[in-house]
């Protein structure tokens, strides 16, 4: 009954789009142009009919695009929204947030929508929260340029400083195009608040800066092809959402901008990261707390601070981190290569975590787990911590700045680090002969083979005594 329902529901409304002129109202695209949007965001070869609502099939199923990967709508079904039919101005000044606003509106309503932020154009947005929940099918489409205000004293006031764009409780979207998200990062950057202002570690801080996009419980999300740059803060934050895949992203910030990672999710679930391009002033990728099932392939990272699990435990929070991947990878002139931070104190787990087949280029700690992370200097040493378990590294070759040791495995004397697993690893000085001893501290595992340089640091076995309460916490 209720299906039927759905179907009769659907084919009014297909019926509606061949009656009304929705399209001639709300953009003004000839169908030529349309086409070759679509062109752009390939649509599989032999459409799926209309009226045939076949579940999507979920996200990790190997496909090359979003709408491959779901219910095709026939070409001629797909509404298009131009934000210039909506008012858009896009000379990069004007505030075109409106439009935006009334075209996000009209797309989240309407079924296999496209909003477009044409190419030619600069979309100057104030802080936004894109609502949901949305029909099918929705894509954001910037081939334009899409900015916010210029620095904080252009920020409205009264709006969170935290975050610019931010799309909420959405189901099924996919951001996509060929166009640019310019964070203008730069003035926040340069706040005298920042750490970096101030001298031996002091600033006026902290201070607020905002992520550029935010997804916050939201599912079933794409985000490809995009170049973002110049993030005020995060460039991509996930928040409490689920199966998320993102892919062809070129994510590029000066190595000196403070806290502008990547891309950094927390407490999301079913993620994959592919094929993208990082460099920025922090983490390429950080996986917060309440991550997992998260696969991350084929990124370069670098000038960066690496790719990262955490930092977490801070303020004795409990984190939960398991099933993490990270593959096929290359990182450059970075800080840290793979690195697992925990602060002090805390509780919960850090557990089955691969990072294999990853390229080394002049890396300062190539491979580290910290569980004495502090940023103030003056942490106290305390009795429980995040308890790090089944991490294996494989195939890590390349070459390591000797400011560092190539290992670093500094674990808790609470809690010890148990069955980390090294199989393959040849790191090398990137400059001279000099080869510094990998460190470990409380670290427990097996080398699988011989390794460059030999960690005969690791304990065997497992470690003697862990509070069984504290890994079950997970
Ligand atoms: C890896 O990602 C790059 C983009 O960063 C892409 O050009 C390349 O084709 C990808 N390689 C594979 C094997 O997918
Ligand atoms: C681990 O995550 C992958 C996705 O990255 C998923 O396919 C797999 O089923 C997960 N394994 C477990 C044991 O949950
Ligand atoms: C660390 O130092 C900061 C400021 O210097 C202070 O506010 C904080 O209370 C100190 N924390 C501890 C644990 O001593
Ligand atoms: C914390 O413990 C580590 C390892 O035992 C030690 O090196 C460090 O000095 C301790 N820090 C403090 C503040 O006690």
């Amino acid at each position: 009954m209720a299906l039927s329902l759905i179907f009769l529901l659907v084919f009014a409304l297909s019926l509606c789009s061949f009656f009304t002129s929705i399209e001639g109202r709300f953009h003004g695209l000839t169908k030529q142009k349309y086409l070759h949007i679509v062109s752009k965001i390939s649509l599989p070869p032999s459409p799926v009919p209309a009226l045939a609502p076949v579940p999507a099939p979920a996200p990790q199923a190997a496909s090359p695009s979003y709408i491959a990967s779901s219910p095709s709508p026939e070409p001629s079904s797909v509404r298009v929204f131009d934000v210039l039919s909506f008012g858009a101005v896009g000379d990069g000044a004007s505030d075109d947030t409106q439009a935006f606003k009334m075209a996000w509106d009209a797309a989240c309503q309407t079924e296999f929508s496209v909003l477009l932020a044409p190419v030619g154009y600069s979309f100057m947005i104030l802080p936004t929260i894109f609502t949901g929940p949305c029909k099918n099918g929705l894509v954001f489409q910037i081939d334009g340029t899409i900015l916010p205000p210029d620095g904080p004293e252009s920020w409205p006031t009264k709006t969170s400083k935290r975050q610019w764009l931010v799309f909420y409780r959405i189901n099924e979207m996919s951001m996509q195009g060929g166009g640019v998200i310019d964070g203008k990062g730069e003035k926040w950057w340069n706040l005298p608040c920042k750490p970096h202002k101030g001298t031996h570690g002091t600033s006026l801080g902290p201070c607020d800066s905002p992520v550029a996009i935010r997804f916050f419980m939201s599912s079933n999300l794409r985000v490809q092809g995009l170049r973002v740059k110049n993030s005020p803060q995060f460039h991509f934050r996930f928040d409490n959402c689920q199966n998320v895949h993102v892919e062809m992203l070129s994510i590029i910030a000066p190595a000196s901008s403070p806290n502008t990672d990547g891309i950094h999710i927390e407490s999301t679930n079913n993620v994959q990261i592919y094929n993208s391009i990082v460099s920025n002033g922090d983490d390429c990728i950080s996986i917060g707390a309440g991550c997992y099932n998260v696969k991350i392939r084929n990124i370069t990272c670098g000038p960066s601070h690496g790719i990262s699990i955490g930092s977490l435990g801070v303020h004795n929070t409990r984190a939960c981190v398991s099933n993490i991947t990270v593959t096929d990878s290359v990182i450059k002139n970075s800080d840290n290569g793979v690195r697992i931070k925990t602060w002090q104190g805390g509780y919960g787990c850090v557990s089955k975590v691969t990072f294999n087949n990853i390229h080394m280029d002049t890396v300062r700690n190539p491979i580290i787990i910290d569980q004495f992370y502090c940023l103030s200097k003056n942490c106290t040493n305390q009795t429980t911590a995040v308890y790090i378990s089944d991490i294996s590294y494989t195939n890590i070759k390349g070459t390591y700045d000797v400011r560092s040791p190539p290992l670093h495995l500094a674990c808790s004397d609470s809690v010890p680090c148990s069955n980390l697993i090294l199989s393959d690893i040849e790191l090398l000085p990137a400059k001279g002969q000099f080869m510094a001893d990998p460190f470990c501290w409380n670290a427990f595992g097996a080398t699988q083979t011989v390794t460059i340089p030999p960690v005969l640091c690791l304990s065997e076995g497992i470690p003697r005594f862990v509070d069984q309460t504290m890994v079950d916490q997970c």
